[in-house]
Formats: structure tokens, sequence, C-alpha cells
């Protein structure tokens, strides 16, 4: 028997101005995408913005349906996007930005757990990490560099 130490490497920077240029261009997008979320349910809008090896940047928001499970994160939208449309183009790093209509969101939001399911497929077919940086509306701003950091012992094809 032995034990294994599961580390999570992240930065914490205070706020989206302690950003370098091309990870502050991506937040914004990402803020930017949010504004056109549809999220009349839980009033809380998220915009994503992935950069791709080829300089595109895919955006998305979360959709929401009156069937609530019906609706779809950000996160999802952004990376079946970009897969859709630029289907072995390779991820670089992916920003989120959350907000509330109802209440001011000053804490970094995390992807979900399905989504992180869902883009650790895609770093699991690139082969190569790609990094994520997210905030809520104001405030900190988390980045660590790869799903790997989010989702520990996950579950890829190489058990299929
Ligand atoms: N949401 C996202 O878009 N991404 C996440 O990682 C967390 C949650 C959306 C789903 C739903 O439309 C709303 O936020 C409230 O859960």
């Amino acid at each position: 028997m032995k034990k294994i130490e599961i580390a999570t490497a992240a930065i914490l920077f205070n706020d989206i101005s302690e950003l370098d240029f091309e990870d502050k261009m991506l937040m914004d997008k990402a803020i930017e995408a949010r504004a056109n979320a549809y999220a009349p349910y839980s009033k809380f809008s998220v915009g994503a913005a992935l950069l791709l090896e080829n300089g595109e940047i895919v955006d998305g928001n979360n959709q929401e349906s009156a069937a609530y499970p019906s609706g779809m994160c950000a996160e999802r939208v952004a990376i079946w996007k970009a897969s859709a449309t630029f289907p072995n183009i390779g991820i670089l790093k992916l920003a989120i930005a959350a907000k509330s209509a109802t209440n001011l969101v000053d804490k970094p939001v995390g992807p979900c757990g399905a989504c992180r399911q869902t883009l650790s497929e895609y770093e699991f077919k690139q082969k190569k990490p790609f990094e994520i940086l997210f905030m809520g509306e104001v405030g900190e701003v988390i980045k660590v560099p790869s799903l790997k950091s989010l989702l520990p012992f996950s579950f890829d094809n190489s058990y299929l």
C-alpha cells in the first residue's frame, strides 16, 4: 500500500487586470459571450471562450430551456462548437466568466462536473493539456494548467 498525493496546480489572480495580455483578451471574449447567454430561468449567465492553435477564438454561452434539463452550459456549447467547426485543431486555453442577475458573483466559478468530463474528452483527444481560467463577475480569477487539475482520476477512452 502507498499513499498518493493529488496536487491541484492553480494560480490565483486578484482580478482580471493581473492577467497577461492573451489571457485578459480571452477573458474579455468570455465576458462578451456571456452577454448573449439565454438564461431566463436561472438568471445566471455564463460565457466561455476557447483559443485554438490556429488562432481562432470560439465562444459560447449557456442556453436554457423551459424543460430545465434540456438546457446546456456555456463550456459545452463552446467546446462542441469548436469541435464541430475545427475538428482537429488543438485547444490552447479556455476562459469562463459567470454573472447573476440577482446577486454579485465575486468568486471564481469553475466548470460543473459534467462540463469537466466533456472538456477532459477533448484534452485526452489532443494529448496535450489546455489551460482553464475562470472567474465570476468581479474579483479573483483562477488559472489551472490542465483539466487534470480539475478532474483527477478521470474516466477516459483508455479504459474502453
Ligand atoms: N452553467 C454553465 O453554463 N456553466 C457551468 O459550469 C455551471 C452552470 C449554467 C447552467 C445554467 O444555465 C445556469 O448556469 C445555472 O446553473
